[in-house]
């Protein structure tokens, strides 16, 4: 039986890059998928590319009523929700020397209160039922590079609520498992924006690479198989836990 047959899946961050590559092999897999995002064109186009299974909601997933409008929205369908993929996220550099206020603020917005609002909504739906919530964090959360401290401040701070929220449902006996993925430097359009944006394209990609003990950048592939693993029954006694895909970063 396919591992995502009369499953529910909703996927924020779903117009581009893994968010996007998840919903769609989420949908291969035999599931429904609602993807969110800000970036209507996009979502939209994502979506009727991956076909009728996937349908896409707009949503800025830092606003509190974008999740109120999505329960209200999926009207029984909230009642039937198996997974909460938390993807959507932002990557800007800036250093302890050139951050901003703003900058910083709206970092934390889009990678870490997106996020609690996503676990929030995803207690709410499946606490009477089982389900997993996976997060996005980043290699970064562990290995910091200088060059984005609000990033990854963010992501550091993913993982803790990852481990928070599967602690509290653990404890409450509800059956909801929560674990984060922390990916390397990955080869999406985030990537793709600081390599295009650098004043020498290949040295910087040559640098990302170099960064990496594989001596390599990831493809988004890599990443979404660790997630449909902890989306699914697959990783059913996994729970508090994040699945490094950075090509040995964990282990500098
Ligand atoms: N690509 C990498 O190297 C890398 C590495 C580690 C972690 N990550 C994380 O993986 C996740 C997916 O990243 P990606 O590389 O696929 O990036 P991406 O830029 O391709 O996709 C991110 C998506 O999030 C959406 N988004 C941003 N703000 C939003 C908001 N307020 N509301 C709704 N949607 C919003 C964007 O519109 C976009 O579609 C992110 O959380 C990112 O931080 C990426």
């Amino acid at each position: 039986m396919p591992r995502f047959e009369d499953k529910l899946v909703i996927i924020s961050g779903g117009a581009s890059g893994m968010g996007a590559l998840t919903a769609e092999h989420v949908v291969n897999e035999g599931g429904q998928v609602v993807t969110l995002d800000i970036n209507e064109e996009m979502g939209k186009s994502v979506a009727d590319k991956i076909g009728k299974s996937c349908e896409f909601f707009k949503a800025d997933v830092t606003n509190p009523e974008s999740w109120n409008s999505l329960e209200e929205h999926l009207g029984d369908r909230f009642n039937k929700i198996t997974s909460v993929i938390n993807a959507a996220g932002i990557s800007e550099p800036a250093t302890i020397e050139d951050e901003t206020f703003d900058h910083w603020n709206r970092t934390h917005a889009i990678n870490g209160t997106s996020v609690f609002l996503g676990c929030q909504f995803a207690v709410k739906s499946m606490k009477d039922r089982s389900g997993s919530i996976v997060n996005f964090a980043s290699s970064l959360a562990t290995r910091p590079q200088p060059f984005v401290i609000a990033y990854n401040y963010s992501k550091a701070g993913v993982l803790i609520l990852t481990r928070t929220v599967a602690l509290h449902c653990a404890q409450m006996g509800y059956k909801i498992r929560c674990n984060a993925v922390q990916p390397g430097a990955i080869n999406t359009p985030m990537m793709q924006r600081y390599v295009e944006g650098a004043e020498n394209p290949e040295q910087q990609l040559a640098d990302f690479a170099a960064s990496h003990p594989m001596n390599r950048v990831g493809e988004p592939e890599e990443v979404v198989r660790a997630v449909l693993f902890l989306a699914s029954e697959d990783s059913s006694f996994t729970t508090g836990d994040s699945i490094s895909v950075d090509g040995g970063v964990i282990a500098i």
